[in-house]
């Protein structure tokens, strides 16, 4: 659960600054959670890789598009379909697959259920098509995943691999992706006067993708999944 900490209740309803300084700890708690790579086995970084493609690779097109049928204003659409363009354009996707593939990672049918329940959370989650919060969701998702480059690229160097294009690619350009979402965000909110205070949850979405990332980067806790799943 992430702690009800930020304090969002100032005179213009729409101002982002709390809540987006809320979600840049979360995602600093995240990443000093994560295991030091050379302490991990083969198997453990084979199984990071693979959870986090089998979530990235078919999702975040899919929870990208939510964000843009949930949104209503004008800026929110602009910002969403240029990342939507992009990750079209420039085939995201097999940029994802080409990265596992070459780390000899490839998720497996034990991969996909090892993330199955916190993935059908998040689904839910987006299929109520709460536009704030899901674009809040984004947010947070592009911040994280520009930030976890490094460490995924050195799985896969660990693993053997060369390729190192999505890491690259997604170190850069979701750094700007991130800001352009918090603006979206801001504008959303201001247009629907959505206030981002705790009592309207804005953080929900945050919380379900969290537990799946959580679910991807901790292997001992995404094999007991694994184990409950196939006794
Ligand atoms: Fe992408």
């Amino acid at each position: 659960m992430i702690p009800e900490s930020f304090d969002l209740l100032t005179p213009n309803r729409s101002d982002i600054a709390p809540i987006q300084a809320h979600i840049e700890v979360t995602i600093d708690d995240l990443l000093a959670s994560l295991r030091r790579p050379e302490r991990l086995s083969p198997e453990e970084r084979r199984g990071i890789i693979a959870r986090y493609t089998s979530v990235l690779e078919g999702n975040f097109i899919y929870w990208m598009t939510s964000a843009y049928l949930s949104a209503r204003s004008t800026a929110a659409h602009a910002i969403i379909q240029d990342n939507l363009l992009e990750e079209v354009r420039d085939n995201h996707p097999g940029m994802m697959r080409k990265f596992a593939m070459a780390a000899d990672a490839f998720p497996t049918d034990s991969d996909a259920l090892a993330v199955h329940r916190n993935l059908h959370n998040v689904r839910l989650f987006v299929g109520r098509l709460s536009g704030v919060k899901i674009l809040l969701m984004m947010a947070f998702f592009e911040g994280f995943i520009s930030r976890f480059m490094p460490y995924l690229a050195e799985l896969g160097r660990r693993q053997g691999s060369a390729e190192q294009e999505y890491t690259e690619v997604h170190g850069v350009c979701d750094v700007a992706h991130t800001q352009g979402l918090f603006r979206a965000l801001e504008a959303e909110a201001a247009l629907m006067d959505y206030p981002l205070t705790p009592a309207t949850n804005p953080l929900e979405g945050v919380e379900v993708l969290l537990a799946l990332i959580q679910n991807i980067v901790h292997p001992r806790i995404a094999d007991q999944i694994h184990l409950q799943v196939n006794r």
